[in-house]
């Protein structure tokens, strides 16, 4: 028995409270005569999973006002005309926010894809610039998953100072920007940090030291009860598609964090799905929602 009462980090309602914000502020905006926000999508390819996320966010857009563009290329789109796009984009007044869904396929740099798109409308917060605006604690465009995770932080009013916060993944787009901002002096934020990778050794002992554990690694139920403290936070990032004959689709989502047996032991646990993944479109629409506020 844990005398721990687990709570549940509800991203769909955390991120439905700042979508009901935004729709309020950008309806004012059109009563004032100023423009609807406009994101552009770019999805390269039939990726399944990524087909998805684009639609819930273009669908997103929609629910709360904002103008959004998806603009679909075949796989087998050259990366030159790709990049031809986004500097179409880049120069399109109409439009404040770009996002090319990642992954891109093999024979395309996404290096070179994230470099050539304006800084300026850099709403997944990717591009060199607005990284080292981020490390350096510039306001800027921060990626959307772990802002996405700070808003969560912030709506639940969770106590980060002085916390130690173990990051599972390094990845760019999640585990190393969290592990900047979990660090960075404001709140949430004044987090001991320390990210986990696939060479760190005694990953066990260093999970049980964590007072917020957040989970990117993209291994479905990789947290087991027995790497997790009582009392700890978890942010489970994780959305892998396990098959499941029984559904519909033929497959659900599983985080990376073994649910069931882990969150009797937290204070506050994210689901999967309804956890971090509402919170990640939530934020990319307050990214958009700055960029159009700037330049207009
Ligand atoms: N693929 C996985 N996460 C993301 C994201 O936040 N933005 C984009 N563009 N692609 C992704």
């Amino acid at each position: 028995m844990y005398v721990c009462a687990m709570k549940i980090l509800d991203g769909k309602l955390a991120a439905q409270a700042i979508k009901d914000e935004l729709k309020i502020t950008i309806a004012q905006r059109i009563i004032e005569g100023k423009k609807s926000p406009h994101l552009a999508a770019i999805l390269v390819g039939n990726n399944g999973a990524s087909e998805t996320y684009v639609a819930a966010k273009v669908k997103a857009c929609e629910e709360t006002g904002f103008t959004s563009t998806l603009i679909r290329m075949e796989e087998d789109i050259s990366e030159y005309r790709l990049l031809e796009k986004i500097e179409h984009l880049n120069n399109d007044p109409d439009v404040e926010g770009i996002l090319v869904q990642l992954p891109l396929p093999k024979h395309i740099s996404s290096k070179n894809v994230i470099n050539a798109i304006d800084p300026d409308k850099d709403v997944d917060g990717f591009h060199p610039v607005s990284v080292g605006k981020m490390v350096e604690g510039i306001p800027t465009f921060l990626p959307a998953t772990p802002y996405g995770i700070m808003l969560l932080l912030e709506h639940y009013k969770i106590e980060t100072k002085g916390k130690h916060a173990i990051v599972l993944g390094r990845s760019n787009i999640v585990g190393r920007p969290m592990s900047i901002l979990l660090s960075g002096n404001g709140n949430p934020g004044n987090c001991t940090v320390t990210i986990c990778h696939s060479h760190t050794k005694n990953l066990k002992e260093i999970c049980l030291q964590g007072d917020i554990i957040v989970a990117a690694i993209g291994i479905p139920d990789f947290v087991k009860e027995d790497m997790v403290k009582e009392g700890a936070v978890v942010i489970d990032v994780g959305i892998t598609r396990v098959e499941d004959a029984g559904r519909k689709s033929g497959f659900r989502l599983k985080g990376d964090v073994d649910f069931d047996a882990v969150s009797p032991k937290c204070s506050w646990i994210t689901p999967v799905p309804g956890g971090v993944g509402p919170m990640t479109i939530a934020a990319l629409l307050k990214n958009t929602f700055l960029s159009c506020e700037q330049k207009n």
